[in-house]
């Protein structure tokens, strides 16, 4: 991607291809888009140029950049107390976690241990699973993403674990439903009762006594955006129940608002015994994540030792933005929104696709979707292989975006679509108008 830079925006970059190592990226392909300033749906370069935050950066600034609510909460906070010790009690501490057992499904998630993002929520899940069942396995799911550390990463099942392989041990991995196509190849009617079959025979052949629980993204998030069958989460819920082991739902992505709820979980209203989350709690301005447990999960640890923890569980300043976005998230009225301007987005892009044979799907919800790219519409071969080495169109497609002004986030053959939940009608026109120009680049190379 090639830009005319200004002499301060230039320095920006060359300093950072010089000292940074940039996360998920070859060094070399870094875009020259030095990002210094954000308000709204929208991110500034240097030299004043403005893109369209069309992804939510990795989709967590759900508020948007800059919300003034937000903002000051820091800003008083950082007047006033700037660390507390995770041991003693807290007030934005406190408080932050009784207005998350307010909102948590089911209103049963009575307590949280705080992180600093979702992996670490992640591994201190799996830590509480081990605990409290005394078992080892956890099922997982084949595209799914929990986290980078060593615990998440083995725990998930797409291909940025294989490096890290064995990692940690105890991982079984699961087929999940994938309507558009079916990993068991029935059509998307029996793909529920497809998918809790294979997951109740895996148990079988496990061994439920030796299962510690089921962890799932509730809405597979960065594996392709794709929403249970109604059903499927319930399905889970009654295995577990059956066997005696946990439900673990991720919501790190799915949470505070994105799909058009509280969390992805309510759409079913399924109850986890354990709940992660991260990203949308503070829309991404300070780093926050956590765990929160069930009232029968904290019972048990009442009179128990817990023996995990962080320096930085439960930051003054990262639970201060944490209440004010929830503050934010309930004012502003966001979650409502996120349903209603979903079907705008929706709408916009069935348009978008409709004129270009190389989208194969568009699927998702609330304000979370995703494009599905194909070679062919009927034989729905992926315009580039899932967990494939080759990622030269994506490149290019999201290179061509960025320099029209429309950041967004990809993976192989998908394209996420998932606007901050302040976005307007005319913002999402803009931002479809642009993928529409785009997705040429996309049907050129599909032939
Ligand atoms: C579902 C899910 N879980 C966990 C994580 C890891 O969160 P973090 O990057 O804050 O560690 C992510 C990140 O994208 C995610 O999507």
């Amino acid at each position: 991607m090639s830009v005319d830079l200004g002499v301060q925006a230039a320095r920006i970059v060359e300093t950072n291809r010089r000292h940074v190592l940039f996360s998920w990226s070859v060094q070399s392909e870094i875009p020259p888009v030095p990002v210094v300033r954000g308000e709204g749906c929208h991110l500034y370069d240097a030299d004043g140029r403005a893109y369209l935050d069309f992804s939510s950066g990795l989709i967590n600034t759900n508020l948007g950049h800059s919300h003034p609510r937000v903002v000051e909460a820091i800003r008083v906070q950082a007047g006033r107390l700037q660390y507390a010790v995770p041991g003693l009690p807290n007030d934005v501490r406190g408080e932050l976690a009784r207005r998350l057992w307010e909102v948590s499904p089911g209103r049963d998630l009575v307590k949280t241990l705080f992180t600093t993002g979702g992996a670490e929520a992640v591994e201190n899940a799996i830590k509480i699973a081990w605990e409290y069942t005394g078992r080892r396995k956890i099922l997982t799911n084949y595209r799914s993403y929990h986290g980078a550390t060593l615990g998440a990463i083995s725990a998930s099942g797409d291909s940025r674990r294989w490096d890290y392989e064995p990692g940690v041990p105890g991982f079984v991995r699961i087929f999940g439903p994938y309507p558009y196509r079916s990993h068991f190849g029935v059509p998307p009617e029996g793909e529920c009762e497809a998918c809790l079959r294979h997951v109740e025979e895996v148990v079988r052949y496990e061994g439920a006594e030796t299962i510690a629980g089921i962890l799932v993204e509730p809405i597979i998030g960065g594996n392709g955006v794709i929403v249970p069958p109604d059903g499927y989460l319930q399905g889970l819920r009654a295995i577990c129940d059956r066997h005696g082991f946990l439900l673990i739902i991720d919501e790190v992505m799915t949470g505070f608002g994105r799909t058009g709820a509280w969390f992805a979980c309510d759409h079913w209203n399924v109850v986890p015994d354990l709940m992660t989350f991260a990203k949308g709690v503070t829309s991404g301005y300070v780093p926050l994540g956590g765990v929160m447990i069930s009232s029968r999960i904290a019972d048990w640890y009442a009179d128990r030792y817990f023996g995990s923890g962080l320096t930085y569980s439960g930051h003054p300043l990262a639970c201060a933005a944490g209440l004010a976005a929830l503050d934010a998230y309930q004012e502003d009225g966001l979650i409502e929104r996120a349903r209603v301007m979903g079907g705008v987005l929706e709408t916009e892009l069935r348009r978008v696709a409709a004129r270009h044979p190389s989208v194969g799907d568009v699927r998702g919800m609330g304000l979370f979707y995703c494009l599905e790219l194909v070679k062919d519409r009927r034989t729905k071969a992926m315009l580039l292989e899932w967990n494939g080495p080759d990622h030269s169109v994506l490149v290019q497609v999201l290179d061509t975006l960025l320099a029209r002004g429309v950041f967004m986030f990809g993976r192989w053959n998908c394209l996420f679509v998932a606007p901050p939940l302040i976005v307007t009608e005319a913002e999402m026109r803009r931002g479809a108008e642009v993928l529409d120009e785009v997705l040429a680049i996309a049907d050129q190379a599909a032939g």
